[in-house]
């Protein structure tokens, strides 16, 4: 049946339907709608892989992060014999929460009535359970989740189904070899929530359009438009590059460095992997966000960076990468500002999408796989 001109994933549908040279911005229901948040929960974020960060954030045996993934709590922990699992993070007695946040445990234990897990998931003991003559131990188990490492980025689905990590991003593999994503250390990692809806803040990372404007307090002077280049987007991603010059050394290759040739040396990558994990790659350091709806308004962010291993040995470089930690800050502050600016604008009566630059070619590119995303669900479903 025909959806009538309100519905959000039509009119995405018909938004997307013109090419990029007379493309406009996406409409604003699509950010705004508890219709389109549950066909991106439904048709995004059940089925795709989601990042969590970086292995070496999860270190040692007991290390553990936890999230939300489509309204499903999971814990993602270092195990004793070294490898990162996922477990759902919902206790087996009467269904709490077990874990929040990040740190390290000897064991899982619930914080209602002290059900207590091993890190594999199996149930260690429970209080006062003896007298249940159906209770038994043995039986208990933590489901797991879907959990695959990829260039030392830790990802999660809850799709059975859904092809490997490395399989469904080998071209981002192909187009970034010379970096070597494997050896970028994280050494800071935050949680955020800002009030805009995630494709906002998605979308302010896929362009550097803005550089100029809304970060004009920090880096707005260093970002030449004519250095961005905005290739066609990929099945699973998009990217843009742009140049940064030696007045910021640890962005640049090290000496070190034989992998990267002439340009590359000063190319920092905008990697947009779908559907929410954003990298920005300098061959000296990087820094990522990986983002999830926490309803139409608001975005739940996992932000965190380091530097390439080619520095390790400088002496200077890590405090290099504090000063730039603090600038990186700065310009948060300022993206925060523009990306909580745009979802009250568009949450107005008056708001209508305006045609965008060919700076914004990869935002294009995620409007069609957003459209191509909510339209399986919703043909299914029809
Ligand atoms: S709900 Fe976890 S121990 Fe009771
Ligand atoms: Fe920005």
């Amino acid at each position: 049946m025909a959806k009538d001109s309100a519905d959000p994933v039509s009119a995405l549908r018909a938004n997307t339907s013109v090419p990029f040279e007379q493309a406009r911005a996406m409409p604003p229901e699509v950010y705004t709608s508890d219709e389109f948040l549950k066909a991106e929960l439904d048709g995004i974020f059940s089925k795709d892989w989601y990042c969590v960060g970086r292995a070496n954030g999860l270190g040692n045996p007991g290390d553990y992060t936890t999230c939300e993934l489509a309204g499903q709590p999971v814990i993602v922990m270092r195990d004793r014999d070294g490898e990162i699992r996922a477990l759902s993070n919902v206790c087996l007695h009467r269904m709490s929460t077990l874990l929040q946040g990040s740190g390290n445990v000897r064991s899982i234990v619930c914080p209602y009535h002290a059900w207590t897990y091993n890190l594999d998931g199996s149930l260690r003991g429970a209080p006062a359970m003896t007298l249940n003559e159906g209770f038994c131990k043995d039986q208990y188990q933590l489901p797991k989740v879907r959990c695959e490492e990829w260039l030392g980025w830790v990802f999660i689905t809850l799709n059975p189904d859904a092809p490997a990590v490395a399989e469904q991003l080998s071209q981002v593999e192909e187009l970034v070899a010379g970096y070597d994503m494997t050896n970028y250390t994280e050494v800071f990692f935050e949680e955020h929530v800002w009030d805009t809806n995630w494709k906002v803040l998605a979308e302010n990372f896929m362009e550097s359009y803005h550089l100029p404007v809304c970060h004009a307090g920090t880096i707005g002077g260093l970002s030449k438009l004519e250095d961005m280049v905005c290739p066609p987007g990929l099945e699973a991603f998009n990217y843009h590059t742009i140049l940064k010059d030696e007045t910021l050394r640890i962005a640049m290759a090290h000496d070190s460095n034989t992998r990267l040739k002439g340009e590359e040396r000063r190319t920092t990558f905008l990697l947009a992997i779908y559907p929410s994990l954003l990298i920005t790659l300098t061959p000296g350091y990087f820094w990522y966000l990986s983002l999830h709806p926490k309803g139409p308004g608001q975005v739940h962010i996992r932000f965190g960076g380091g530097m390439s291993d080619d520095y390790k040995e400088d002496a200077d470089a890590q405090q290099n990468f504090v000063d730039l930690k603090a600038l990186l800050d700065d310009v948060n502050v300022e993206d925060r500002g523009c990306t909580e600016k745009v979802f009250k604008g568009l949450s107005s009566a008056l708001a209508a999408p305006g045609h965008l630059s060919h700076l914004e070619r990869p935002n294009y590119d995620f409007a069609r796989y957003l459209t191509a995303k909510t339209q399986e669900t919703t043909a299914k479903e029809g």
